[in-house]
């Protein structure tokens, strides 16, 4: 069961929190649905946003915390930068143009979108920024145990988070408690599993919504904070928004929580296979949305 309160921010470093559920805003490709999105979620109450430069929506988001009228120093806005950048000269340069897309003076946390190819380069670039107070906070994506392990063979600074695939289909217990033993923070990237149907057709989550009195959506992410991890669901309805964040007025016992365990299939969503992915993605170039 869990005990502590799951709507506090997550510890990232010293001065860095991040909170436990947030708005993601990849696939959203029209720039006023994006804005308005970004809008709805921090006036309903969340303080964390995800985008990445592939997604090309970095401007609509910043514009979207701008006409929040929430403060900025009250949100933890996180992007990741893109293979094509890796290099340290690349690297430097993706940095200001993030913060000029989003209209910052500081990214509260940048991640390194995968784990190739060569991103020592682009590491450096992020302490550095970290340093110059440009980034408040540094990690990964996508990173397996062997990835972080190399990053941690030449890494400055530790990265605080590995922001992974995560949901009930897709578990990785073993990568789960090395991150937990390490000290690094996880996030859960779809973490609805996209929202595809078959997944959310899964009894349980019926069930389970109706003894709570809550929707299936929220039973899943319930059950991944119970976990510790950090959340970031996509939605540009504002219906779906708010409900993704009212997560923290139940409970999910042991016994829920090895209901929901036992659906793990062991095996991502995703379609293209990692040695693919290798050679495909350095050549995707995003188009950034005005
Ligand atoms: N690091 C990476 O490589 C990586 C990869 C993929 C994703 N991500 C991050 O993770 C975020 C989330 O992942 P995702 O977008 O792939 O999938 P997801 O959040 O698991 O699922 C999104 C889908 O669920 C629907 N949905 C959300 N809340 C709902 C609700 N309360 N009721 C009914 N339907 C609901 C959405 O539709 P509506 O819009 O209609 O609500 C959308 O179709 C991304 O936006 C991105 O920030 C990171």
């Amino acid at each position: 069961m869990a005990s502590s309160d799951l709507s506090a921010p997550i510890a990232l470093t010293g001065d860095v929190a991040i909170p436990t559920v947030g708005l993601g805003v990849y696939t959203i490709t029209d720039a006023a649905v994006c804005e308005a999105s970004v809008k709805a979620a921090l006036e309903s109450g969340y303080r964390l946003v995800d985008t990445a430069v592939v997604y090309g929506n970095e401007r609509p988001v910043g514009r979207g915390l701008a006409a929040s009228g929430v403060a900025r120093e009250d949100v933890v806005v996180t992007t990741k930068m893109w293979l094509q950048d890796y290099a340290y000269e690349a690297a430097v340069a993706s940095i200001e143009a993030s913060l000029e897309r989003l209209a910052v003076d500081y990214i509260d946390l940048m991640l390194l979108h995968q784990p190739y190819p060569d991103y020592s380069g682009a590491w450096r670039a992020m302490e550095e920024a970290v340093d110059a107070g440009k980034i408040r906070a540094i990690g990964v994506s996508n990173f397996e145990k062997s990835d972080v392990e190399h990053l941690m063979t030449f890494a400055r600074i530790k990265p605080a988070i590995n922001q992974i695939e995560m949901h009930p289909y897709y578990q990785r217990p073993e990568l789960v408690a090395f991150l937990k033993q390490q000290g690094i923070a996880i996030e859960s990237w779809a973490p609805l599993g996209h929202g595809k149907a078959q997944l959310l057709a899964e009894p349980v989550f019926a069930e389970l919504a109706a003894a709570k009195g809550k929707t299936k959506h929220q039973v899943i992410l319930r059950w991944h904070l119970q976990q510790g991890f950090v959340v970031i669901p996509k939605s540009t309805n504002p219906a779906h928004i708010a409900a993704n964040r009212d997560v923290f007025d139940f409970e999910l016992t042991d016994d829920e929580m090895a209901r929901i365990a036992a659906l793990d299939t062991g095996k991502p969503n995703r379609r293209m296979p990692r040695w693919l992915q290798r050679w495909m993605f350095p050549t995707f170039r995003a188009r950034q949305l005005a």
